[in-house]
């Protein structure tokens, strides 16, 4: 393997450790001492869950989803839950931990979903919220970082690269990759 340069830093580890303290202190707050069901989803959500669980000051169950999208042969997205742990929707409250909220279009089909499954109550808590690339209009209910200028790909804190820099502790960016990333190559005709 050749040598490469790091990804340069976007968020130090220090940024990221205060912006976790204070969203997970907004979300104990939010549910006023009850105790929720905190969904992580993977891979991408790994070391954000982490944290966030030891954040929250408040019980909870913790369980895992992974969703794939991908582009079908007729243009049409499709989006998938490829695997889950055994999630006791029914009358809880479902936090889902997403990575990154890009299209939209992953968080929007899961959102669907959950609801069926009448929990008590939904809401979303992204890491990184990048809400100039929406193609389906959906809103995390709390974001550590917000991104509206354009910047790399993102790597490090759990987020891969063709599942390289997870274990990075900070969030960089590295050249956005020529090719597109398996399953990232998304373009929707008419989203009323
Ligand atoms: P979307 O909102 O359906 O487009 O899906 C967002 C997903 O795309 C995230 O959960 C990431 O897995 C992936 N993704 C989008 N942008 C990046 C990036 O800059 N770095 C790493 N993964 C990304
Ligand atoms: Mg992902």
């Amino acid at each position: 393997m050749s040598a490469q340069a790091p990804p340069s830093v976007l968020y130090s580890k220090d940024e990221i450790a205060r912006r976790i303290a204070d969203i997970g202190g907004d979300v104990g707050r939010a549910y006023d001492g009850e105790e929720i069901c905190l969904i992580g989803l993977m891979k991408g959500c790994l070391v954000f869950m982490a944290d966030m669980m030891r954040a929250i000051p408040l019980d909870m169950n913790c369980h895992f989803l992974r969703a794939a999208t991908a582009q079908e042969g007729s243009g049409s997205v499709r989006t998938d839950i490829v695997y889950s742990t055994d999630i006791p929707y029914e009358g809880r409250h479902i936090v889902l931990l997403d990575d990154i909220i890009d299209t939209g279009i992953t968080l929007s089909f899961l959102l669907n979903h959950i609801q069926e499954q009448r929990p008590r109550s939904l809401k979303v808590c992204a890491l990184i919220d990048k809400p100039s690339d929406r193609k389906i209009d959906v809103q995390p209910d709390w974001a550590a970082f917000t991104l509206r200028e354009p910047h790399g790909f993102i790597v490090g804190y759990g987020l891969d690269y063709e599942e390289r820099y997870r274990g990075l502790p900070y969030l960089g960016t590295i050249p956005r990759p020529a090719r597109p990333v398996e399953g990232r190559k998304i373009t929707l005709s008419s989203q009323g």
